[in-house]
Order: C-alpha cells, then sequence, then structure tokens
C-alpha cells in the first residue's frame, strides 16, 4: 500500500498503544490508545499529571519496555527493542564518576567502529558545541549540574540518534541554568535537524522549544489535548504570542495562573 506524504516524512508513529501493569493482582491500564505521528524534524512536549504514563511512554518508544498493544514505528520499522537512531536524555546525567568527560562521552558512540583520531574529533566536536572544551579531562564531581547534563548531552548526541527522547532533563536544574540549557538545547536541534520528544513539567520549557504539545490525562493515561505552537522563532518568552500558548497550556492542564489568596476573579 502506498505511504500518505504525512507517513513518509514521520520520524515516530504511535497507533493504538496501549500499555498495562500488574497491580494488586490485577492489571493496571497506564497509557490507552494514544495515537501520535511525529514529523521529521519536529520538537514535541508530553505533559501531564504526575503517574500518567509520560515515562512509560518514552520507555516504550526507546524499545526497552517490549510488552504493550499497538504498534510504534520510527523511520526504520517497527520499534522491537533499544536501537541507535533513538538516544535518551534522563533528568540525573548518568555519567560514570570513575570517567573522565571525555571518556564518558566517548561511550556514546560505543558500537560505532570509528578509528581513535575519529573519535577524538568527534568528541572534541561535541565538546565545542555544548562549550566545555577546557573540562574534557574532568571527572563529574568537578561539574556543576548544568555541566554534568551537557556533558550528558554530547554524550547522546554522539550516537548521532534521529530521534532524542528527553525525560524531564532539565527539571533537577536551578532556574537560570534551566533557561540556558533550554536555549542550547533549541540550538541543537536548530542546526542538527534532529526530532525531539520531551517530557516536561515545565510549561514555559514546553512552549519555548515545541511545535506542538500533547497535553496527557491521568488514569488511564491518554491524549486529552494536543497543542500547536505556531510562536514565531526566535521565541520570545515575555512575547504576548507566547503567553497565548502558554495560557492555552494552563487552561488544558487545568491550571489557574493566578493566585487566589485575595479571591481574585481573574482565574482561569
Ligand atoms: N515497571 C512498572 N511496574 C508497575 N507499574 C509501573 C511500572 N512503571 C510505571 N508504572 C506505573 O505506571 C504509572 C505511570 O508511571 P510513569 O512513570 O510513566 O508516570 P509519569 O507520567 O512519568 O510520572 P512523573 O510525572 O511522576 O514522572 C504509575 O502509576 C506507575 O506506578
Ligand atoms: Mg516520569
Amino acid at each position: 500500500m502506498k505511504k500518505s506524504a504525512q507517513e513518509k516524512n514521520a520520524a515516530l508513529k504511535l497507533e493504538g498503544v496501549s500499555k498495562s501493569f500488574p497491580l494488586n493482582r490485577q492489571r493496571k491500564t497506564v497509557l490507552q490508545d494514544i495515537n501520535l505521528v511525529v514529523q521529521k524534524g519536529e520538537f514535541v512536549s508530553i505533559v501531564g499529571p504526575s503517574g500518567c504514563g509520560k515515562s512509560t511512554l518514552l520507555r516504550l518508544i526507546a524499545g526497552v519496555e517490549p510488552e504493550f498493544d499497538g504498534v510504534i514505528e520510527d523511520e526504520q520499522g517497527t520499534i522491537s527493542g533499544p536501537g541507535r537512531a533513538r538516544g535518551m536524555l534522563f533528568q540525573e546525567h548518568r555519567l560514570f564518576p570513575w570517567l573522565t568527560v571525555r571518556r564518558n562521552i566517548e561511550l556514546g558512540a560505543y558500537n560505532a567502529k570509528l578509528g581513535s583520531g575519529e573519535l577524538r574529533a568527534l568528541v572534541d566536536a561535541q565538546l565545542t558545541r555544548v562549550g566545555l572544551t577546557e573540562f574534557a579531562e574532568a571527572f563529574p564531581q568537578q561539574l556543576s549540574g548544568g555541566m554534568a547534563q551537557r556533558v550528558s548531552i554530547a554524550r547522546t548526541l554522539m550516537g548521532s540518534p534521529a530521534l532524542l527522547l528527553l525525560d524531564e532533563p532539565f527539571s533537577a536544574l536551578d532556574a537560570f541554568t534551566k533557561i540556558r540549557l533550554q536555549t542550547e538545547l533549541a540550538s541543537i536541534w536548530a542546526s542538527t535537524g534532529i526530532t525531539m520528544l520531551l517530557v516536561t513539567h515545565d510549561i514555559e520549557e514546553a512552549v519555548f522549544l515545541s511545535d506542538r504539545i500533547v497535553v496527557l490525562d491521568a488514569n488511564p493515561g491518554r491524549i486529552k489535548q494536543v497543542i500547536v505552537n505556531s510562536t514565531t522563532h526566535p521565541r520570545i518568552r515575555t512575547s504576548a504570542q507566547f503567553n497565548a500558548v502558554r495560557e492555552s497550556l494552563f487552561r488544558a492542564l487545568n491550571l489557574t495562573a493566578v493566585s487566589d489568596h485575595r479571591n481574585l476573579s481573574l482565574a482561569i
């Protein structure tokens, strides 16, 4: 059968994806009938309440959770296990403390057959990209949280992923570092064309980075709404256009954007 233009440009396709876990001798449905197509080069965020299945969804796409209903396909076809084309970033940097920054980054190319000169040049390029050239021989404990997360980004990029799965990568960082790393991620996205799927609890982060924002509901986790973010680039966090999308997201999540200690009637 001929594929539609939309399907040909798809980096990721989820069809009728459901997942349950055993709980108290029964099965608890965590994700129910998730349907989503992510286009090549698109940046999609997933937001939703704690426990609605966001990390589980990323794990299914990463191929580390083999049992589920439905179909998940990337550009290579049906996903049946982990693969180099899908990189993953977590809240914690997951660096090896006994290895230098350079050695940690090298591990990102673990099964690419590279000569030592080639490997060194590639690591140097990633170090430049994340601004850590002078820390190549440092150990993780000598880095700040933001620097360690940068090393982790560099390590993931070593695998040349077509799709990057990010599970709250900046949520443990302070507000200023977070803004800096969001800006760096936006520039990596723009310069590499890597398709990105980000799980976040940070509304501003979702609006700053995404083309589309998928809002999940809980129990069972399902798609409640998809918000298209056509805020023009470069994005200005304080612009009216940016704030309008932020407000749509507050509404979709049933959150109020104003304090209510004086019974303000402006609550969304
Ligand atoms: N391996 C597992 N075995 C049993 N239940 C699990 C397992 N992994 C996740 N769950 C359950 O699935 C549900 C969704 O978990 P998940 O970690 O995907 O949520 P989340 O949306 O990422 O939450 P948070 O925002 O807190 O990170 C939870 O109820 C959790 O208890
Ligand atoms: Mg999670």
